[in-house]
């Protein structure tokens, strides 16, 4: 299908590679297990973020701003990837990041001030209004003559979907090479952009895989609403008539164990096994989560054995650091 795609800014080394993990395939005693490595997107400019900033810088220096303004927890990969991103397009950022205290630089938070970026720490009362208070900043910048471009928590709006419309392409397209077909997609669901972009890509490409996205924060329902809003947002906004039902939003809750942000020993003994079987390094926010629910759905045979599984790994190896203390 010849799809339009907005113009986008190239910051990312893509295709990201696809790999075939065959010690964590035996070791997990199920189905074949493939990676794609969207933790190989940049060396800063890692994970899944940088495919929707690609879109979402467009747009800003399209529209000459001269700032970007988004949000997320004190240790955000999407904050920082978009500190990272806008220092590499001449761009100045501040960030509200969700806090209860003047935090130690600490993984990202220390990414964000090695690249300059303003900080605003806010609590996790205010953080329900912070798209309002991004607003309001943007105002402020304005009274400055400041022009400011407001990216919405996780990049997770219409334009940025587009970052994983294309990544569907560019995956089906090296599957094909490999000769080989997925019957799932496995993710960690934050605040959604990536399923509902991997959603739709499925759906425009005509791909026959499942997406399951792992949620490491609220429920399944809170998450069939949140992703149904951004594809009717593209929809609308990019005048599509694509039907997609609620039942394509497929969630696998149950694995946000002790809460977002917070580890529990089998995550971590996930995330150690995987670094040791395969060299791989994931995350204890995101990606170990979504590993460990991975791993566990295919040991009570909710995964077929037989299946082929494609875990995207989203990145997120910066928070790793301000955890090490839990891990030994
Ligand atoms: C490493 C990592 N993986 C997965 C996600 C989830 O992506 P999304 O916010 O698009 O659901 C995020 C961000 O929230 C992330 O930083």
């Amino acid at each position: 299908m010849d799809l339009k795609y907005p113009p986008k800014m190239h910051f990312a080394c893509l295709p990201t590679p696809v790999q075939y993990l065959p010690k964590l395939s035996e070791a997990f005693g199920g189905p074949e297990i493939y990676i794609k490595r969207d933790d190989l997107t940049g060396i800063g400019l890692t994970g899944n973020k940088i495919r929707k900033l690609e879109f979402l810088f467009a747009e800003a220096k399209a529209q000459n701003a001269e700032l970007v303004i988004t949000c997320g927890g004190v240790q955000s990969n999407h904050a920082r990837a978009t500190a990272i991103a806008a220092a590499k397009a001449g761009l100045r950022s501040h960030l509200m990041l969700r806090s209860s205290k003047n935090e130690a630089p600490d993984g990202n938070l220390f990414l964000d001030r090695l690249v300059d970026a303003e900080v605003t720490f806010i609590s996790a009362e205010e953080y329900q209004a912070v798209d309002k208070m991004m607003a309001e900043l943007a105002d402020e910048y304005a009274k400055k003559n400041i022009k400011a471009y407001v990216i919405p928590e996780g990049g997770s709006n219409a334009l940025g979907a587009f970052g994983y419309i294309s990544a569907t392409a560019e995956l089906q397209e090296q599957l094909s090479q490999l000769g080989t077909v997925v019957d799932s997609v496995v993710l960690a669901l934050g605040s959604g952009g990536t399923q509902a972009g991997l959603i739709l890509g499925t759906k425009l490409l005509h791909t026959k895989w499942d997406v399951l996205g792992f949620n490491v924060c609220d429920d399944a329902p809170y998450f069939v609403k949140r992703i149904g809003k951004i594809i009717q947002d593209w929809r609308d906004t990019f005048k599509s008539n694509i039907s997609i039902e609620e039942n394509d939003i497929k969630i696998v809750d149950g694995y946000v164990g002790k809460g977002y942000g917070l580890s529990s020993k089998p995550e971590l003994e996930t995330i150690k096994e995987v670094a040791r079987l395969e060299g791989i390094l994931l995350d204890p926010v995101y990606t170990g989560k979504a590993m460990f629910g991975l791993k566990d759905q295919i040991s009570q045979g909710r995964i077929d054995k037989n299946s082929k599984v494609l875990f995207l790994h989203t990145g997120g190896i910066f928070g790793l650091f301000p955890k090490k203390n839990l891990f030994f």
